[in-house]
């Protein structure tokens, strides 16, 4: 290990700089995370299934009963879209994690579901035009996105929507902003969430108060990689703030949710919301 390598990696990143990996394609740690997606006592990657069948009843309720094409953007291992192919509607999820998709097509199998898995980077895949009544995009997901990529997405959604289709997602709310900043942390490990080798994991969040922007860290060296860093940006959203790039897309919110997560959990209806918006 250079000790000046990770000098140089002191600074404060720019704005929505990418880190050197991503977390969600890598073979070790997508394995990692498919267990901690199914992991009933953690609410880390996909939470649990009360909260899951709380959302998708709410969505449905809202939506009326025909059934309905739906399609799940970063479905990971299929925990909703299977739900909705139960009720009875059409449904495909995308995702860009072929471990968690192997484990979808598989589940859908042995419970004789049909579903359609798509796999790929929902930003630039090529996916049918207003042909989904109900698009969901959920954990927070469109918050880790930079402003292009919003941008990007919120087009793709409202175009791949038919006339006065949905779209259900939440986000992250700045009214606990403050509290969201994670001290810094290390972990040396024989092996773990990051490696199946030894490795040493630094931990660090930096604040971009202006923009309401936090970034999370992590600064990972083994031998055979040396450093690589896995970068969270997450932005904390005003509804006056998120109302105005939904509208940019010519998306309207019809309705706020904060009751859906427990109160006992990190993550709760006070610092998360659901918004339930339709295609103008
Ligand atoms: C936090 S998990 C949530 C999974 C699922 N929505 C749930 O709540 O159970 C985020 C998922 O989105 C996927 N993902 C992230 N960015 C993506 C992208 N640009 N294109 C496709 N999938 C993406 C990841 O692979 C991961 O499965």
């Amino acid at each position: 290990m250079k000790i000046e390598e990770l000098l140089k990696r002191q600074e404060k990143p720019a704005l929505f700089a990418p880190g050197s990996a991503v977390m969600w394609t890598d073979e070790h740690i997508s394995r990692q995370l498919l267990a901690v997606h199914l992991d009933q006592n953690t609410d880390l990657a996909s939470r649990k299934t009360p909260v899951i069948e709380k959302t998708l009843s709410l969505v449905l309720s809202l939506m009326g009963k025909e059934p309905l094409d739906i399609l799940d953007l970063g479905c990971g291992p299929g925990l909703y879209t299977e739900r909705f192919a139960k009720e009875g509607h059409r449904v495909t999820g995308v995702d860009f994690s072929e471990y968690s998709l192997d484990y979808a097509r598989r589940s859908a199998e042995d419970k004789g579901l049909s579903l359609n898995y798509v796999q790929g980077n929902y930003l630039h895949l090529d996916l049918p035009e207003q042909s989904f009544d109900l698009v969901i995009m959920i954990y927070e997901d469109y918050a880790v996105l930079n402003p292009q990529e919003r941008s990007l997405l919120l087009k793709r959604v409202a175009g791949m929507l038919r006339s006065e289709g949905v779209f259900f997602f939440d986000y992250p709310n700045d009214r606990r902003f403050d509290e969201r900043i994670v001290p810094s942390d290390w972990e040396c490990s024989p092996e773990g969430f990051w490696r199946d080798t030894p490795h040493l994991c630094l931990s660090r969040s930096f604040v971009y108060p202006e923009e309401k922007v936090i970034l999370m860290e992590h600064l990972v060296f083994d031998d055979s990689r040396g450093w690589e860093s896995y970068r969270f940006w997450n932005t904390y959203y005003s509804r006056e703030r998120i109302e105005g790039e939904l509208k940019d897309a010519g998306l309207r919110v019809e309705s706020w949710h904060e009751d859906i997560l427990p109160a006992d959990s990190v993550w709760t209806g006070d610092n998360v919301t659901f918004a339930f918006c339709r295609k103008v």
